[in-house]
This record gives C-alpha cells, sequence and structure tokens, in this order.
C-alpha cells in the first residue's frame, strides 16, 4: 500500500492532518525530528494518540539527514509527501536566521531532490500568508509581490517556494504550495496568540499586545486547513501556490473580547511598540482555492475558539 510522508507531524498542523489521514484510512509516515522550538512534551502528546496505530510508521529524525529522507522514501512506497517541517516562530527567526534556513531551505532541498528521484506524484510545501509582507490592496491574492519578506521566517519560506518550482520545472515533480493564514485550534503552537492569550486569562499572567491592537489577522480554523491540504494531496495540479485561509480578518482587540467572554476572564494587558517583523495586516483571497481544491471554509472565529477553549479547559492541570 502507497503512504503520505508528512513531515512535522509531530506539530500542530501536521498531527492534525495525520489523524484525518487514518480517518480516512490511508497510510502515513510521520517524521519529526521533535526539537525544542516549543516544550517537546506537547509535541509528544500531539502524537500520543496515533503513534501506535497501524496505519502510522513514526521516525524521529531530521529532514536535513539527506540519506535518511531517501531511505525512507523507498522503504516505505511513499507516492506523496506533505512537508510541514519547518521552524515556524516569526520572532524567533530574527536571532535563528541560519537555523531558519537550514531547516526551512535546506531540508526542503532534501525533500524536493529525494522526491523526484522516487518519483513522488504530489508534494505539497507549505507556506506562509506572512510572504506577502505589508503588501497592499488587500486581501491577497496570489499573483500579488510575495518579494518583500519582512523577517528571516517569511524569508526562508519564500526561499524554498521558489527553489521547489525549479525543481519542478526541472523534473516534473507536481508540487502544489500552500500559504497557511493564521492556524488556530486543539493543539494549537504555544507560541501563537490563541493559547498565550488562553495561558495569560488562565494564570492572570500579563500579555503583550502591540499598539492599540488594532492589527488584523485571518485566523483559520485547523480542521478546515486539513480539508484544504488533503484535498490539495489528492489533486496535482502542476505547480500552483494556493493561498488557505478564512478570508475575514479580526483584530486582536475583537479576538482578545471573544476570549475574555468565553472565559469569563479579563486579559491582563501589557502594550509594547508593534515590532518591524509584523504585517499589519494577513487577509486571505482565497477563491483559487475554492475554485482548484473545493476548499469552503466553514469555521467562524467565534466557533473555532470556543472549540479551542473547550479543548484547552479539558486540559487544564495537565502543564500545558
Ligand atoms: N500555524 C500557522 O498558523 C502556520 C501559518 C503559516 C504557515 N505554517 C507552516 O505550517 C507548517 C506547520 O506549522 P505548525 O504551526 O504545525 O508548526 P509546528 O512547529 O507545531 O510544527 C512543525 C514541526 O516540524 C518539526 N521540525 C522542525 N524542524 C525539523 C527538522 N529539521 N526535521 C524534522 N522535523 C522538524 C518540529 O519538531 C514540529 O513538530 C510549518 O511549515 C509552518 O511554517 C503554519
Amino acid at each position: 500500500m502507497d503512504a503520505t510522508l508528512i513531515t512535522g507531524g509531530a506539530g500542530f498542523i501536521g498531527s492534525h492532518v495525520a489523524r484525518r489521514m487514518i480517518a480516512l484510512e490511508r497510510r502515513v509516515v510521520v517524521i519529526d525530528n521533535l526539537n525544542d522550538s516549543y516544550a517537546v512534551q506537547i509535541k509528544r502528546d500531539n502524537i500520543r494518540d496515533f503513534i501506535d496505530h497501524p496505519l502510522v510508521t513514526f521516525i524521529e529524525g531530521d529532514v536535513r539527514d539527506a540519506g535518511l529522507i531517501e531511505q525512507t522514501l523507498a522503504a516505505h512506497n511513499i507516492d506523496s509527501v506533505c512537508h510541514l517541517a519547518a521552524m515556524a516562530n516569526v520572532r524567533a527567526s530574527i536571532e535563528r536566521a541560519q537555523l531558519y534556513f537550514d531547516v526551512n531551505v535546506n531540508g526542503t532541498l532534501n525533500l524536493l531532490e529525494a522526491a523526484r528521484k522516487a518519483g513522488v506524484q504530489q508534494f505539497l510545501l507549505a507556506s506562509t500568508s506572512s510572504v506577502y509582507g505589508n503588501t497592499s490592496p488587500v486581501p491577497f491574492v496570489e499573483t500579488m509581490s510575495a518579494d518583500r519578506p519582512l523577517a528571516p521566517y517569511p524569508a526562508s519560506k519564500r526561499s524554498a517556494e521558489l527553489l521547489a518550482h525549479a525543481i519542478h520545472n526541472l523534473f516534473a515533480l507536481p508540487v502544489t504550495v500552500l500559504r497557511f493564514f493564521n492556524v488556530y485550534g486543539p493543539h494549537g503552537r504555544p507560541d501563537m496568540m490563541p493559547i498565550k492569550v488562553l495561558r495569560a486569562l488562565m494564570d492572570g499572567s500579563a500579555i503583550t499586545v502591540y499598539d492599540d491592537g488594532e492589527l488584523k489577522r485571518d485566523w483559520t480554523y485547523i480542521d478546515d486547513i486539513v480539508d484544504g491540504v488533503i484535498s490539495a494531496l489528492d489533486r496535482p495540479l502542476g505547480y500552483e501556490i494556493i493561498n488557505l485561509g478564512f478570508g475575514a480578518p479580526a483584530t486582536l482587540n475583537q479576538f482578545i473580547d471573544i476570549l475574555e467572554d468565553l472565559t469569563g476572564r479579563r486579559l491582563n494587558i501589557q502594550r509594547v511598540p508593534t515590532p518591524p517583523t509584523e504585517l499589519l495586516v494577513t487577509y486571505c483571497d482565497n477563491t483559487k482555492a475554492r475554485d482548484l481544491l473545493g476548499f469552503n471554509p466553514a469555521i467562524p472565529l467565534q466557533e473555532g475558539l470556543a472549540r479551542t477553549w473547550a479543548w484547552f479547559r479539558g486540559r487544564e492541570g495537565s502543564g500545558f
């Protein structure tokens, strides 16, 4: 039976994709180096409910290890790759630019090379709305310039997109680049706002908010993202870049209001100047995803945050 390789499968999005694939009775090989970008225990918790499933092979390893990647593709009949492994925190990328490029560019190159040699049928590359920088006007359309990144992280992701095009051009490897917009939900990354705000609401600690809280983000619920990922995995399109986002940005103030209402608590806010890494707005034009992938995001922010809060509350006391 052919299998899909999910890199970064112990992370937030990867673990959800793996769970959905198993529900669809599809075989997956999950590779993740369980690094300390955030608490390793969280990554172990992300995979705990499926790591022993008969449809799953878990490999603790690094996407920069070319030998391991080639061997994995051959040994497991990999016919599609869902490449999600990355160093993914925008602000952390300022101080760790070399590591970000090593993983996000060289690691991606390893996978692209191995995939084209192995005759992989579809290669998904996770990219980000932050490649648009402060492009205007909004919403962001895939044809707009993405050549003014504001930090090493989006610069590394844009580089990976370009590299993927080169490999596609030379070897006809089908590649779909998915630009995710502000993904949130259960098992969310602890360095992102939804989980940071929930934690701060629970323990009363102060949280930093940029300037007046009016930066806008197009929050996209994890189940909608997974729908888009699975659909893209099953539809080789040559080389395409596709936005995956809900399409309705909210200010951070609106976002905080919803979480305060849900939890019945007030957030202890410390205002700081907006750093130069930050986009003023992320706003997804998802027309292309709707047309090419049948993408139809269904979970508005209020509902998605209610689900996230329900999950978070269930884990209170577990140290998360
Ligand atoms: N969460 C978002 O809102 C968002 C938005 C845009 C793009 N993305 C992209 O989506 C992908 C998944 O993001 P996420 O939020 O799930 O992040 P995450 O940090 O939770 O998951 C990434 C996983 O990759 C693993 N990893 C990192 N370096 C590795 C290496 N060298 N070898 C093997 N594994 C390695 C990490 O251990 C982690 O488990 C990333 O490529 C990220 O850049 C995420």
